[in-house]
């Protein structure tokens, strides 16, 4: 699996995943003993039959970090309601007027600019801005929120093995210790004031007849940070390329922004923002005709399953309007992404906001983008844009 880490691979895997749903769907890497499932059938299958295939890494040797999504039932049903209210399609929809003002805010401090870092300037920001606010933390602090993610996101170097995954886990112990003293503070003020804001909402919290511990909320606000901002950043920065990529989608959809919502979902679909999830088979297991061991460790490629021909007419067509777009970019069945409709709200406000304020986009560096450190997300870590305002 070395090859998902070349960044070639990272900017754009899909000759390879082609390929490989050609001739190998259900692969297993020699070196590390992973497994990897290419096609949408058995990726399907990899989600919904959470019997067989459990999130819990720790099975397989892996930290869990003690976040939920790495959890399985009953403990993962518990721990998804206490927060599953914050996420409702109606109490996002709520946070559209404070979504716009900061999208706006962002985009002023480009205004009049011909070019501009749009993943720096635009899409890291406006997503962590938003969490945090969520959280409870101070908008301000976003620029510290993205330095911690990045090193949580390079956990998944350890994957690899080698002197990189040595670093990456001994970056991760260092910053932990400071989420760990960040957040203490944080606590102790909404202790003494609790207020409106999810931090408070799990101080409260019982589970079991017994409240959180800190280490239990402090694992919270790392998966909430991450997962909160770098999907969603990505989702925003590879809607740009794929517009600069296809310029007559782009056209069409300046004609007729009611095509907003499902060019959304064509990006979610043609460039997934998580291309891979993490599962462990929970007994031996047979898929695509290989017998997976208990205990496995297997990457359910969502990125390929998008791009699988027998599911998606003209899959590597990037059409703004398609329909049905039956895409698995946040995953399936019961781990399905808690944060789908903000992401969708985030991406529909940003790009809106970004293309009422431009009359063309392009790339600005001949060079290829640089991809973010991690196999299992993809995008841009900057993309610099030329723009006519
Ligand atoms: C789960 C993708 C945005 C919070 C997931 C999963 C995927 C995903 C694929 C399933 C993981 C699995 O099955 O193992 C995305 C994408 C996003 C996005 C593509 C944006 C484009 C967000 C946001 C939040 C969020 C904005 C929070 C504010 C979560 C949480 C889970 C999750 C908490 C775990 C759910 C569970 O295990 O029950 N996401 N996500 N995500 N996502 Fe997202």
């Amino acid at each position: 699996m070395r090859f998902l880490f070349s960044d070639d691979v990272r900017r754009d895997p899909y000759p390879w995943y082609a390929e490989l749903r050609r001739a190998s769907p259900v692969l297993r890497d020699p070196r590390t003993g992973t497994w990897m499932v290419f096609d949408y059938h058995g990726v399907r299958r990899a989600l919904d039959d959470h019997d067989a295939f459990g999130s819990d890494v720790s099975a397989a040797g892996y930290g869990n970090l003690g976040w939920f999504i790495f959890f399985d039932p009953p403990r993962h049903t518990k721990m998804r309601a206490l927060i599953s209210r914050a996420f409702t399609p109606r109490t996002v929809a709520g946070l559209e007027p404070r979504v716009r003002e900061i999208a706006r805010g962002l985009l002023d401090t480009t205004a009049g600019r011909d070019a501009f870092d749009v993943v720096g300037d635009f899409a890291v920001p406006l997503p962590l801005m938003v969490i945090a606010e969520l959280l409870g933390a101070p908008a301000d602090d976003w620029s510290r929120f993205r330095r911690w993610s990045d090193v949580i996101l390079e956990l998944a170097l350890t994957l690899q093995g080698g002197a990189e995954a040595q670093h990456a886990v001994a970056a991760f112990t260092a910053v932990r210790a400071e989420m760990a003293r960040y957040l203490a503070e944080l606590l102790d003020v909404r202790r003494d004031a609790p207020r409106d804001d999810l931090l408070s909402r799990l101080l409260a919290a019982e589970v079991d007849g017994s409240r959180l511990s800190d280490g239990e909320i402090l694992a919270f606000f790392q998966l909430l940070l991450l997962a909160g901002h770098e999907t969603t950043t990505n989702l925003i920065g590879n809607a740009v390329i794929s517009f600069a990529e296809h310029p007559e989608q782009l056209a069409r959809l300046r004609a007729d922004p009611t095509l907003l919502p499902s060019a959304v979902e064509e990006v979610l679909r043609y460039r997934s923002p998580v291309q891979a999830v993490f599962r462990v088979t929970r007994r031996d297991v047979t898929l695509g005709g290989h017998a997976i061991p208990a205990r496995s460790l297997v990457l359910a490629m969502i990125g390929s399953a998008n791009r699988d021909p027998s599911r998606f007419p003209a899959p590597d067509a990037f059409d703004v309007a398609r329909a049905p777009n039956a895409h698995v970019a946040f995953g399936h069945g019961i781990h399905f992404c808690l944060g789908a409709p903000l992401s969708r709200l985030e991406a529909r406000v940003a790009l809106g906001e970004l293309l009422a304020r431009t009359e063309t986009i392009a790339l600005a560096d001949d060079q290829p983008w640089e991809p973010r450190a991690a196999f299992h997300v993809h995008g841009a870590t900057r993309l610099p844009i030329h723009v006519t305002p």
